[in-house]
């Protein structure tokens, strides 16, 4: 049992039940280098350690909800008392957020009392196989490796005619077939991913790598996108149409996602994309084409990826002269067209090989 010198008073429980009324019924206190979040619900007090056991997310800083603490980083709960991660139901999750560290607490004479060397051991999350992609990136030998991604939006069940998927599927068949070349083609329309949540807007540190999204939810598809940039491709050729002057909505969707990676470059100083190789292709019935080309020229150069020159192959009609039922048929038989983005492949494939020494 613990002796009379480890308790800790905290002070007068109507005082501090006073106090905590006013924060939300969370308070985060430091005792003998422990951070301790003192919570009160239902007439019970509750001491557990204040960082959660997900990525380390202020919990004092969240909400009390029906005796449990809802972080505010990406909203694990654990119970006030017990420690315990539960669900939104606030019923305990046994099989995934583990359990926080507790500390005894003790009431004598209208005082709380703390013991801070009576902490429980705190149980780790369980792991989500998700979280492989968090691995160093090492590029595997062989040749050079090109990923296709159809950010085009359509849907599944009714697939149509895309031109800008159209330009990039040609251009990888002849990466297999002319180059020898691996390749994988993704499409964004495809894949079952979030939006982001902005969970940086709340703290830098909150979005974290691999995404607090591909960690919490093992059906989030994104984690293909991120294998494929981070671990597998040496180079990648980005579809999009132009929707009202800009790219498709679901490169915007992937590109907020991909803030985890250019995050790691601002907060840690860790280049996640390295020795890599992009090139765009763009198509759209109206124009815009360097607004839209000027953003993923940016955008994929803040990642860390390098561009070859003429890093873009680009084809629309113009403002007046907008004619979709000949704009498809026009991708469709321009050899023009085909030949430009296959020589953007050359391109980028020779400026992969010259970046990796693969020559
Ligand atoms: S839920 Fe708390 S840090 Fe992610």
């Amino acid at each position: 049992m613990f002796g009379s010198a480890d308790w800790i008073s905290l002070g007068n429980t109507e005082e501090l039940v006073k106090e905590l009324e006013t924060t939300g019924f969370l308070k985060e206190v430091t005792l003998q280098e422990k951070r301790i979040v003192i919570s009160y619900h239902e007439g019970q007090f509750g001491a557990v350690h204040a960082r959660c056991n997900h990525m380390g997310g202020p919990l004092a800083k969240g909400k009390l909800k029906k005796g449990c603490m809802e972080c505010p980083w990406h909203y694990w709960e654990f119970h006030h008392q017990s420690g315990e991660a539960m669900n939104r139901a606030h019923e305990p999750l046994a099989s995934h957020g583990g359990k926080l560290s507790t500390y005894p607490l003790k009431i004598e004479s209208g005082i709380l009392y703390i013991n801070v060397a009576g902490e429980t051991e705190r149980i780790k999350p369980h792991y989500n196989p998700m979280q492989d992609v968090a691995r160093e990136p090492k590029r595997a030998p062989g040749p050079i490796r090109v990923l296709g991604i159809s950010t085009t939006a359509m849907d599944k069940e009714h697939p149509r005619y895309s031109t800008s998927e159209e330009l990039l599927k040609s251009t990888l068949k002849k990466a297999e077939t002319e180059l020898g070349l691996e390749t994988q083609f993704l499409a964004l329309s495809e894949l079952n991913f979030r939006h982001c949540e902005g969970f940086y807007s709340k703290s830098e540190k909150a979005c974290t790598w691999p995404c607090s999204i591909t960690k919490m939810d093992p059906k989030d598809e994104m984690v293909k996108i991120y294998e494929g940039l981070v671990h597998w491709a040496d180079v990648v050729l980005l579809a999009s149409p132009i929707r009202w002057g800009s790219a498709s909505s679901l490169y915007y969707k992937m590109a907020e996602r991909l803030n985890a990676v250019q995050n790691q470059i601002t907060l840690r100083d860790r280049v996640l994309i390295k020795d890599k190789v992009a090139g765009f292709i763009i198509t759209g019935g109206q124009d815009n084409i360097q607004a839209v080309a000027g953003h993923m020229l940016m955008f994929f150069g803040e990642l860390g990826f390098i561009s070859p020159p003429f890093p873009f192959v680009a084809h629309s009609l113009g403002w007046s002269s907008e004619d979709m039922e000949a704009n498809m048929d026009i991708v469709q038989k321009s050899e023009y067209l085909h030949n430009q983005s296959y020589e953007l492949l050359q391109r980028s494939v020779d400026l992969s090989r010259r970046t990796l020494n693969l020559i």
